[in-house]
């Protein structure tokens, strides 16, 4: 049996076959036991089937992602005109700062993630507050700390400029209005609209897996050896993947991971538990009047269902590992400096300061020097080579004459135009 019909077997489930696999690896190619290559195999395909921002009737729209690409880039949307959606999240830094904690018109409390791939993610924020990228996109616009604007704001900022005005006629089909707060929400569609078309591009770890689902020895022994140990240690002693699971390497949900989250002496982040409360109380929510998917069901389910639970008290987001050698500080508040930190933590874990689920996956690894190199040579593996050659589209010239009629723009989902990414990597 040739190596590739004996992996779709090991990948179906049919453990005696890995025997296969080994005869015709190579010495640049460890030797993965079944267990090991299925487990590889959850991580991918990569890139994802397309995702599109819940209750979001702009998302993917062409019109939408320009203006929102726009104002993503426009600090006129703060209330003093000097801060952007891109002060914190740059495109050079994988959309995030390099700072341990962000800096707006305060210091923040929390760590900036990278916006790569959010559309790809369940829920926003180290706590998850949000339950879209649009909902997310309001609170940094809305905050005293950050953009500090208000709706009045937003809404005069693109009724006064022509071309702002121009392109939010063609998204939506309609000036901007009196009701400012409609505005406010339109123009955060329009913002997740764009943050949705940040998807990154495949890895060096990608390319091994598919090459393992291939059979393809050959192709998978380019993935240097390190990472190959490393990727070992993740998905077996190492527990790693019982979070970080899947393509985005995250299971969506939070966790306790024994990491100390003060916000300063005495004043604790009470992370997903108040996340929730926020969540349930925000006038934005997917069950929120300004869901445009508020009669579908299922797409309000998770916001609906979730109740805080004790535990919750002091769990962040699993974040995803894609790109993650580009987003040095890191975890929520950025106090691990680098991913050797980040390996050494969960080498030296202290037991006790685990106080919620973590406790039963996590337990003190106690890896070698070389064992934490490879684990970093690993989680290096997972970033895009090419994500940081990012650049805007360029944005075509708006014609007012050309706005879309009003019954168009709102058509549902399924019927609209369909556009490419909003960016795109120059060579
Ligand atoms: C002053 C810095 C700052 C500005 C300005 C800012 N952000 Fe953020 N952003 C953050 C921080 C910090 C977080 C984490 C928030 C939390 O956990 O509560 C975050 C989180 C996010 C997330 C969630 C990502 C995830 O995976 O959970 C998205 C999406 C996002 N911001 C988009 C935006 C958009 C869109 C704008 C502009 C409208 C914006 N941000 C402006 C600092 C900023
Ligand atoms: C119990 C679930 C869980 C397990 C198991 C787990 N992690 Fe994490 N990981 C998390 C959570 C939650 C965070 C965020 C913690 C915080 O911000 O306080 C995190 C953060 C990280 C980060 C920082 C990413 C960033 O962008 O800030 C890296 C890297 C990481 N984990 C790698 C690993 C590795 C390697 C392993 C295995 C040795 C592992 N994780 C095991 C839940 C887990």
């Amino acid at each position: 049996m040739s190596p590739r019909r004996a992996l779709i077997a090991i990948v179906a489930g049919s453990v005696a076959l890995s025997a296969a696999w080994a005869a015709a690896r190579d010495p640049n190619l460890l030797d993965l036991s079944a267990d090991e290559l299925q487990r590889i195999q959850r991580h991918g395909p990569w890139p994802p089937p397309r995702a599109l921002d819940p209750g979001n009737a702009v998302a993917g729209d062409a019109a939408a992602i320009q203006l929102g690409q726009q104002l993503f880039f426009d600090a006129r949307l703060s209330i003093d005109g000097t801060m952007s959606c891109a002060t914190c999240h740059q495109p050079l830094l994988a959309f995030a700062d390099a700072r341990a904690r962000s800096r707006g018109r305060q210091d923040l409390d929390r760590n900036a993630p990278s916006l790569w791939n959010a559309a790809h993610e369940r829920w926003y924020g180290w706590d998850g507050a949000a339950d879209s990228l649009w909902a997310q996109a309001i609170r940094p616009i809305l905050h005293a700390h950050e953009m500090d604007a208000n709706p009045q704001h937003v809404r005069d900022t693109i009724a006064r400029d022509p071309e702002l005005a121009c392109r939010y006629r063609k998204a939506f089909g309609r000036v901007p209005e009196d009701d400012a707060d409609a505005v406010l929400v339109d123009v955060s569609k329009a913002i997740g609209a764009f943050v949705g078309t940040l998807v990154s591009g495949r890895t060096p770890f990608d390319a091994f897996r598919d090459a393992l689902a291939r059979g393809d020895a050959k192709a998978a022994a380019r993935y240097p050896l390190p990472a190959q140990r490393g990727l070992r240690l993740f998905v077996g002693r190492g527990n790693c993947h019982l979070c970080h699971v899947g393509p985005l390497f995250t299971n969506g949900e939070f966790g306790d991971t024994g990491l100390p989250f003060f916000v300063r002496p005495g004043v604790v982040d009470p992370g997903r538990q108040r996340g929730i409360e926020l969540l349930q109380l925000s006038e934005y929510n997917l069950l929120s009047r300004w869901s445009d998917a508020r009669d579908d069901a299922t797409v309000a389910m998770k916001t609906k269902q979730v109740m805080p639970q004790h535990r919750n008290f002091g769990e962040f987001k699993v974040p995803s590992l894609r790109n993650v050698a580009l987003t040095a500080p890191y975890a929520h508040d950025g106090q691990l400096a680098t991913l050797d930190d980040v390996v050494r933590h969960y080498s030296e874990l202290n037991l006790e300061r685990l106080h919620a689920d973590g406790e039963q996956i996590l337990k003190p690894l106690h890896l070698s020097d070389a064992e934490r190199a490879d684990l970093v040579a690993f989680l290096r593996s997972l970033s895009d080579p090419k994500a940081t050659l990012w650049q805007p589209s360029r944005l075509p010239i708006c014609k007012p004459g050309l706005a879309r009629p009003p019954e168009e723009a709102r058509s549902p989902l399924g019927g609209r135009e369909r556009s490419e990414p909003g960016g795109q990597i120059k060579p």
